[in-house]
């Protein structure tokens, strides 16, 4: 008898730890779904049709953050947790919200010192970012492990992490009690970014930077452009809508090719020779005319190559800025022969359009500036590359980081679009 009452005991023991565990766990994670009181609502129009269904009151709100929260504890020691419940909630004075579990090291933390700090991991930090999300600071220095730098803050008493590209400072002004989580209200005291990700004018490239977007099962990069803030919903103002293709948008290839733009302004920041390399691997993808692939590429990153070639006409002054460059040539020995020879100028177009897609999609500015069928020229750039006779420059791409001064043009003309015949 008293055995068997013991067993239950125990048994209920282990149901309420398993109960307790599985709350506890619930939110960050996707729980099961809940019946729904509503099942469905359709809406359906002429251009959509929507079927709603309930799946019970659930934070299915994308993209979600994924941020690394920075505190020191009482004792001093840094501490780095991963957070998605989190977004800015006021401008004046900028603030930023956070809601940390009671249960968590940072919590402790952040109650005694006031402070913490919001670090913008980029996609090269992902597993960073979720080992710090899965391992409390209670049984492990996460900074160590992970091979992270706790950089004293410069305005509160919170550590940022030193590699990440954004760090943001933030003293607690209110915490709310909100049920499982308790919220960190932060106001703003600096923000610093790494300087290779700001324009002249503090813009931040995010493109290029990459941040980790947290949405569910996965994490994510960051994707394509689809619009300018402030600026695309005017198309309703103007009644002109129906010019928004979600075809175009929704499209990372069409994004690049219509938010290309010949980039004559670059910061100082330097082109990798792996991204160069990638470019070029982008070049030789483009088709040619039977194949004969009768190019050459020849990447320049010498400051002195550069400053020679920006002196050979006045179209390419912008050399004298620009990181890198690309000459982009035909080589007669593989061109075809007879009447099919010119074919090596459409070949070496299309890699060079490739290239100058490849760039954009990258984050990079590029612009193509002529060299053949202007002889001079062909004779000026083929001496600075020093190239055989057999080599005819036709065109040299200026490379670099846009400071994004250079625009995208819109040159849709419906008047030089013909269906079937002139
Ligand atoms: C993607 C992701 C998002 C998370 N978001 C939160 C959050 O918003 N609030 C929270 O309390 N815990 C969140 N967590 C869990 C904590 O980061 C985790 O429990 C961490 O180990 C706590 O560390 P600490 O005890 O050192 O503070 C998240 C974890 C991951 C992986």
């Amino acid at each position: 008898m008293q055995n068997k009452s013991l067993l239950l005991n125990v048994l209920l023991a282990v149901v309420i730890v398993v109960l307790v565990y599985q709350l506890s766990t619930a939110d960050e994670r996707s729980a099961p779904l809940e019946t729904p009181e509503v099942a469905t609502n359709i809406v359906e129009t002429e251009k959509v049709k929507t079927v709603m269904r309930s799946v019970g009151a659930k934070g299915h709100i994308y993209p979600k953050p994924a941020l690394v929260i920075g505190s020191y504890s009482a004792q001093g020691d840094p501490n780095i947790m991963t957070a998605a419940w989190a977004g800015i909630v006021n401008s004046h004075p900028m603030s930023i919200g956070v809601s940390i579990r009671p249960s968590r090291k940072s919590y402790e933390n952040i109650m005694a010192t006031k402070a913490f700090t919001v670090n913008v991991p980029s996609a090269q930090f992902v597993a960073h970012m979720d080992y710090a999300g899965n391992i409390s600071g209670y049984d492990e220095d996460k900074f160590a492990k992970l091979g992270l730098t706790a950089v004293k803050g410069d305005f509160v008493n919170a550590p940022y992490v030193g590699e990440f590209p954004v760090a943001i400072e933030c003293e607690v002004t209110d915490v709310i009690d909100l049920g499982s989580h308790m919220q960190f209200i932060g106001k703003v005291l600096d923000t610093k970014v790494d300087e290779q990700y700001l324009s002249a004018d503090n813009k931040v490239d995010v493109m290029r930077m990459n941040p980790v977007i947290f949405a569910d099962d996965y994490y994510y990069g960051f994707g394509q452009r689809i619009g300018q803030p402030w600026d695309i919903g005017k198309l309703f103002k103007a009644g002109e809508q129906a010019k928004y293709n979600p075809l175009v948008y929704n499209n990372p290839t069409l994004a690049s090719i219509h938010n290309r733009k010949s980039v004559r302004h670059y910061t100082n920041q330097k082109v990798s020779a792996e991204v160069l390399t990638t470019l070029v691997k982008a070049g030789m993808a483009a088709p040619t005319a039977a194949d004969k692939r009768p190019w050459a590429f020849v990447v320049i990153e010498e400051r002195n190559v550069l400053d020679s070639l920006s002196t050979l006409s006045p179209y390419t002054k912008m050399l004298e800025q620009a990181t890198a460059a690309i000459v982009v040539c035909g080589d007669m020995d593989k061109a075809l022969d007879g009447v099919a020879r010119d074919y090596w100028i459409q070949d070496c177009s299309a890699a060079t359009q490739n290239i100058l897609l490849a760039a954009e999609s990258m984050g990079l500015g590029a612009v193509w500036t002529g060299v053949y069928p202007i002889e001079k020229r062909v004779v000026e750039v083929r001496n600075v590359i020093e190239a055989p006779e057999s080599i005819i420059p036709l065109n040299v791409i200026v490379l670099g980081y846009p400071t994004g001064e250079d625009k995208p043009k819109n040159k849709w003309d419906e008047s030089k679009l013909h269906w079937e015949k002139w």
